[in-house]
Parts: C-alpha cells; sequence; structure tokens
C-alpha cells in the first residue's frame, strides 16, 4: 500500500551530488553491483535513484523514452536489473514543463508518465520543482500523488520543491518524503551568497530541521537533502557528524558518493549499523535540538524499548570538553511524550562510532570532542 512504502526513512544512493547529468545505463548497473558488493544492501540501503537528465524526448504519442545514448537497453532492462539484485529503481521528473537540467518535465503528462514509469518497473520517484511558475506546489505534488497511486505499482513519492510551499503541512498526505531546503553543498559548514541562490552546507540545513521535528513520523519524513559523505571536501570527523545528525533527523539516508570507488573510511562511515539504527527506529521521532553550550550541540531522540539516542555535536574547529552530569539532564519530549530522567532509571551507554560500550549514567561523562566531531550514545535501559 502507497501509505506503508516508507515506515522507516528510505535508504539508498542518487546520482545527482557526484555525477549531475552525467548518468547512463552501465554506470546504474554498476552503481547497484556496488551496492550489494561494498555492504551498503547488507546495511539496508535498497534504492539506485537516477536523479536528471536520463530523459531523451516524448514521442508523437506524449510518451516519454530515456536518452538512447545514455540508456539503450531502456529502463525496463534496467529496473530488472536492478531487481535482481535484489535492489529497487527510482527515476526523477518535474512538476514543470522542463526539469532543472532541461529536460521534458511531467506537467500535463502526470497520469500518462506514472504509468510509463508503472511499466518500466519504477519503485521510487523524485519529483522536483523547476519550471512550474503558476503552479501550486500542494495542488501540482497531489496530482502525481494520484496518478502514481491509479498506476497501481508501489513508488515512493519524493516531494522536492525545497520548502516553497511548507511541504510539512500538506506532505504526509501526497507523498513520503519531503525537501525541506534548497540543495545541500559540499561542505560541512558554509554559507556562501552567490546572489540568486546561497550554498547551504550540513550545518546550515541542520539548522532549519529543529522547528520541523513533529512533522515527521512513520511513512512522511523531512528530507534534509542527500548525503554529502565520501564526496572529498568534508574530513572524516565531519562526515561522522554530517551522518549521525541525518540518523538523529530521521532523514532519508541517500548516498551520493560514486560506490564504486568509496574508501574503506567512507564505507564504514555510510554501512555503520548502529548509527543506521538509530535512523531506522521504529518509533520514527526526529531527534531535539536540547540545547547548545561552547559550541557543542546536544541532540536528542528517543528509541524503541524506552532507549534514547544522544549525540554530542562540536560546532567548533577545536576541540571540546563536555562535561554532563546525567541527573541534572532531564528532557521531556513533548512529540514522543516521554522523559529521559536518569535520576529514576539508569542507562548503560554505548558509543556508536567507538562501537564501545562506556559505562553508564551513574557515572559523569568527560570527553573531548575534536573539531567537528560528534559523540553519539545510545542509552539503553
Ligand atoms: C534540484 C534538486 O533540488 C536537486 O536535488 C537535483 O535533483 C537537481 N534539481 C537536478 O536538476
Amino acid at each position: 500500500k502507497f501509505e506503508e512504502l516508507a515506515l522507516t526513512p528510505p535508504m539508498g544512493w542518487n546520482s545527482w551530488n557526484k555525477f549531475a547529468c552525467n548518468v547512463d545505463e552501465a554506470m546504474i548497473r554498476q552503481m547497484a553491483d556496488a551496492m550489494v558488493s561494498s555492504g551498503m544492501k547488507d546495511a539496508g540501503y535498497t534504492y539506485i535513484n537516477i536523479d536528471d537528465c536520463w530523459h531523451g524526448t516524448r514521442d508523437s504519442l506524449g510518451f516519454i523514452h530515456p536518452d538512447v545514448k545514455r540508456f539503450p537497453s531502456g529502463m525496463k532492462a534496467l529496473s530488472d536489473y536492478v531487481h535482481s539484485k535484489g535492489l529497487k529503481l527510482g527515476i526523477y521528473s518535474d512538476a514543470g514543463w522542463q526539469t532543472c537540467g532541461g529536460r521534458p518535465g511531467s506537467r500535463g503528462y502526470e497520469y500518462q508518465d506514472a504509468l510509463t514509469y508503472a511499466s518500466w518497473g519504477i519503485d521510487y520517484l523524485k519529483y522536483d520543482w523547476c519550471n512550474t511558475d503558476g503552479l501550486k506546489g500542494e495542488g501540482a505534488y497531489k496530482t502525481m500523488s494520484a496518478a502514481i497511486r491509479k498506476a497501481g505499482r508501489p513508488v515512493v513519492l519524493s516531494i522536492c520543491e525545497w520548502g516553497t510551499d511548507k511541504p510539512w503541512l500538506w506532505g504526509p498526505s501526497v507523498g513520503h518524503l519531503w525537501r525541506t531546503t534548497g540543495d545541500i553543498s559540499n561542505c560541512f559548514d558554509c554559507l556562501e551568497d552567490h546572489g540568486s541562490w546561497k550554498s547551504l552546507g550540513a550545518m546550515q540545513i541542520l539548522d532549519m530541521q529543529d522547528t520541523l521535528r513533529a512533522y515527521a513520523g512513520p511513512g512522511h519524513w523531512n528530507d534534509p537533502d542527500m548525503l554529502e559523505i565520501g564526496n572529498g571536501k568534508m574530513t572524516p570527523a565531519e562526515d561522522r557528524s554530517h551522518f549521525s545528525m541525518w540518523a538523529m533527523l530521521c532523514a532519508p539516508l541517500i548516498a551520493g558518493n560514486d560506490l564504486r570507488t568509496m574508501s574503506r573510511e567512507t564505507r564504514k562511515v555510510l554501512a555503520n549499523k548502529e548509527v543506521i539504527a538509530v535512523n531506522q527506529d521504529p518509533l520514527g521521532i526526529q531527534a531535539l535540538k536540547y540545547n547548545m553550550k561552547d559550541s557543542v550541540q546536544t541532540w536528542i531522540k528517543p528509541l524503541k524499548n524506552g532507549d534514547w539516542s544522544v549525540g554530542f555535536l562540536n560546532r567548533s574547529v577545536s576541540p571540546k570538553m563536555v562535561n554532563i552530569n546525567w541527573g541534572e539532564m532531564v528532557v521531556t519530549d513533548t512529540v514522543a511524550k516521554r522523559t529521559l530522567n536518569t535520576n529514576i532509571a539508569t542507562y548503560s551507554l554505548r558509543d556508536l562510532w567507538l562501537k564501545k560500550d562506556r559505562g553508564t549514567t551513574k557515572d559523569p561523562l568527560n570527553v573531548s570532542i575534536p573539531a567537528h566531531d560528534i559523540l553519539l550514545l545510545r542509552l539503553r535501559k
């Protein structure tokens, strides 16, 4: 059922962050192979998503075809291949008359395109928002949502209108995830004004998520954009922090790097199962920002069985000491309707990056966190 397709945040890979318009079927097949051989599939990644620029033209009957040079075998053959690996295939279109990359959009062809995608065996549609003058977000996405349901194949619908029409208000009944901001840039902490657009680093996007936490839940997620881990600009500490925070935010975990050539270090970040378990926790409650003290932000996320994850994120460029007396940190989460109070129950601490136990909440925590790094803990009763 459409409503039950993303009960936990979708996990997969998308071509855009690394390859932009440079997509073709050989590369998509190799990415599916690498998803399996790297262990990413085992860690939970499922979707192989082709972003913009796969398109050729519409024929005289209005049917869309892939670019014959880039996808000579056609999309059905590609989805058969991806499915044979136990993975799912995603595609991209746009609510306007043209995509951001200038390819044919779905405006006026929504039902026909949804049928075409279903006949190709497509499992996920990212639906973009360029060239949409005169359209309203909610209405345009509702049309595609209805078209997908009518076509009858289960397809995850990714709403990509950058937060323009407050999609968190209407998105839950229309699609499974909605972008909350403009595009992520390949940097950790940067804000550059380019005139018509501003580049947003991972931290700039993070700062725009806290107020939206109540809108996320099983089946419908805030999407702070795809991952930049392994794309060469962020340090290992920054990759860890980016991944940890996306996990804490219940963000879709859509890798954006070249899976074929990624380093061991990158793979260890993307495939960290204990961090992924925080993201995929069945409660589906997005983390709350507890406080910020001396450049260290504390984020807290309720998990199943009364567990919590707690992240201490060092936003500064120098190492910071964190000294916590757990008993002083009593946190009531009004969304989860639950209180973390270690005066009443003792929790054991698990460091999700070192993969080591670290005592209990009876003892104070005193630890130095390197620049831009994070200490991510799971508290178990
Ligand atoms: C804008 C979206 O926000 C990006 O993620 C990407 O899909 C590009 N368009 C493709 O043109």
